[in-house]
């Protein structure tokens, strides 16, 4: 697992070769010019209070968003779309930092391999087998970094049993339940549109419908993230109640389930009770 300042201290030497001068920083450093895109979660970061990075430019398509990339990162190089920002700016940057939406998250890291451009990417990753290939290939021809910017690694309770586990406390660890339940939707919210299941114009959201299992990383990152552990076979159940949720009676995904369960088993022969409701 890379940390995030070990993700930026392996960027310096690629960073040399970039075609535009790049800045440098008061230790002599260069330092990494990021692109922001997506002023959802993407504006929670804090990239532009690292010595060696500068936050070059961002993009939103949504105007209020617009001004909290510009707010956050005290950045005015904000575009109306990740395309212009490309084709303005791709000589002038080094990394992406990739906060769209899940659909959507490997056409832009695609994106941004294409055009020479490490990245930095919200999980999860991809959404299916094909597109986890398609990346992994991509990465792979180009050479560039990828990093999955997945949170639960950095949560106290996970940095703690990572440690006693390291340490060789625990002993051997044949069983393990992760559990990620997210916050729902108070009637309110679903009347005035104001929840994640809504974009800000009051469009449905990639939200709508998701398929939980589709998105296990906050769970799976508590076992990957202590023992390092990979999942090698999956199987799994789901529960929802499409009477109670409109989005699970018609959605982009055909999804029927609000909550998910799997039983799994790690590359290590040992034993996961998974949770994302
Ligand atoms: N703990 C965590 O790790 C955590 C928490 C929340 C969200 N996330 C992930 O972060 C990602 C973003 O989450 P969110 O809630 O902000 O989603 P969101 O859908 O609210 O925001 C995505 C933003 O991307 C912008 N966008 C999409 N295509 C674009 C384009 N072509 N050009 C410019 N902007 C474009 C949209 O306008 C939108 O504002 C999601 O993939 C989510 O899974 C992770």
């Amino acid at each position: 697992m890379t940390t995030r300042r070990g993700f930026i201290g392996s960027l310096m030497t690629v960073a040399a070769t970039a075609s535009a001068a790049p800045p440098v920083s008061d230790d002599g450093r260069k330092k990494i010019r990021i692109a922001v895109l997506g002023g959802g979660f993407g504006t929670n970061f804090q990239w532009h209070e690292h010595p060696n990075c500068e936050v070059v430019a961002a993009t939103d398509l949504y105007p209020l968003r617009r001004q909290r990339l510009r707010d956050t990162y005290r950045c005015d190089s904000v575009y109306n779309s990740f395309e212009e920002l490309l084709r303005t700016r791709a000589n002038d940057i080094d990394a992406v930092a990739v906060f769209s939406g899940a659909p959507d998250h490997v056409k832009h890291a695609l994106m941004c391999f294409d055009r020479g451009l490490h990245v930095i990417s919200a999980v999860p990753a991809c959404l299916t087998l094909e597109d986890a290939e398609k990346l992994r290939d991509a990465k792979e021809k180009t050479g560039l970094r990828y990093m999955m910017a997945e949170t639960s690694y950095y949560r106290q309770a996970c940095i703690y049993a990572r440690r006693k586990f390291q340490a060789g406390e625990f002993g051997k660890i044949f069983y393990s339940e992760l559990e990620y339940y997210h916050d729902g939707e108070r009637d309110k919210m679903v009347a005035d549109k104001t929840s994640l299941y809504y974009n800000p114009d009051g469009s449905n959201s990639w939200r709508q419908g998701f398929p939980p299992m589709l998105y296990p990383t906050h769970s799976l990152g508590l076992i990957v993230g202590v023992t390092g552990e990979r999942i090698a076979s999956v199987s799994s159940l789901g529960w929802g109640d499409p009477a109670l949720m409109e989005k699970l009676r018609a959605n982009a995904y055909d999804n029927p389930f609000s909550n998910e369960f799997a039983s799994m088993r790690t590359a290590g022969g040992n034993m996961v009770r998974c949770n994302v409701f």
